[in-house]
């Protein structure tokens, strides 16, 4: 099923076959978010390195904002072969893996430097290929931060958010998370999550400063709390059969212009987690709400018993990795 030769993987196999082709390769990139965030600007950085480096060999097309493929289809897309990039969030690999679920466990990480520590370790390394006898392969993991909670009414203690509906990403953890605090989970497509709090589908949901920012999701809610309760981070994938189809050196250069976007990508999710949050806050449109160190307990304690009911599908030596990390 997975295995149609897309023009994409022939036009590979021409130049692999030391002919020449008339038409450079095709690159589709294909992401949700807008193009003033880290993985918006990532994507841009490796077409702009990829067509210089491969020039006439190689161009890279990017679909921001949902334009070619949203959440539900582009990693079906990608194993037919009409995309050849993407980067989603690492809770939406649930179809292909249960074991990237990890990343998803609530209050795992306690800041960005040990995610950075758990993605670059053994662990994190070996779960980029994963995916691998399903088609898909990771080329690694790009930074957005961690997530805030947002809600039309105030978000101090687990119990206000009794009742309410929370848009989640397609993850049974983050639905287990928001059950936990007696909330009523919603699994939405990202390109819906605007619309939804605008005309009060959901009363709330959760994400990155630079999300809640670039999509404008604080001008349709009142309150953020700064919570930092899970992480949302991205795996860079592409489809097994188009990398492998890709001649060693070009490849080579591949790799090398993703290393080197993923860094700008990464150096940019770092500046945005003050930069936008300071532009909500600037706003004045939502109030930002800090947590107490007692407050935070509490909102640890009601979702951490989550992990348990995980423990088996994701591995526990994964999880005591993550732990490991923020030592
Ligand atoms: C993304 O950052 O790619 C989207 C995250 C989400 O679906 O909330």
């Amino acid at each position: 099923m997975y295995k149609l030769v897309t023009a994409a993987v022939a036009a590979a196999m021409t130049l692999a076959a030391g002919i020449v082709s008339a038409e450079p390769v095709k690159i589709k990139f294909s992401h949700v978010v807008a193009e003033n965030t880290p993985k918006g600007q990532m994507a841009l950085r490796f077409k702009e390195l990829v067509e210089s480096k491969l020039a006439g060999k190689y161009v890279v097309e990017v679909y921001p904002n949902s334009q070619l493929f949203g959440d539900g289809k582009v990693l079906e897309a990608m194993l037919l072969g009409d995309v050849q990039i993407a980067a989603p969030s690492l809770s939406k690999f649930n179809k292909y893996t249960k074991k990237l679920q990890v990343f998803d466990l609530p209050f795992l990480f306690k800041d960005m430097t040990a995610v950075e520590k758990f993605q670059s370790g053994p662990k994190g390394q070996e779960l980029l290929a994963s995916m691998e006898s399903k088609g898909l392969l990771g080329l690694g993991y790009l930074h957005n931060g961690l997530k805030q909670l947002s809600a039309n009414s105030e978000l101090r203690n687990p119990t206000d958010a009794n009742g309410l509906k929370f848009r989640i990403q397609a993850s049974d953890v983050l639905a287990a998370q928001f059950e936990a605090i007696g909330a009523l989970p919603l699994k939405k497509p990202f390109s819906e999550v605007f619309l939804l709090l605008q005309t009060k589908g959901i009363d709330g949901q959760e994400n990155t400063w630079s999300n809640i920012f670039s999509k404008k999701f604080f001008e349709v809610q009142k309150h953020i709390t700064a919570s930092n309760h899970g992480l949302i981070d991205y795996l860079v994938v592409t489809s097994a059969e188009f990398w492998n189809s890709v001649p060693d050196a070009d490849r080579a250069v591949l790799n090398a212009a993703m290393k080197d976007a993923i860094a700008h990508g990464n150096m940019i999710a770092a500046e945005k987690v003050s930069s936008d949050r300071k532009r909500i806050e600037d706003s004045g449109i939502s109030t930002i709400l800090e947590l107490s160190d007692a407050e935070r307990a509490k909102w640890v304690d009601a979702m951490k018993p989550v992990w348990a009911k995980f423990a088996d599908q994701i591995g526990q030596d994964l999880i005591d990795a993550a732990v490991a990390s923020n030592n």
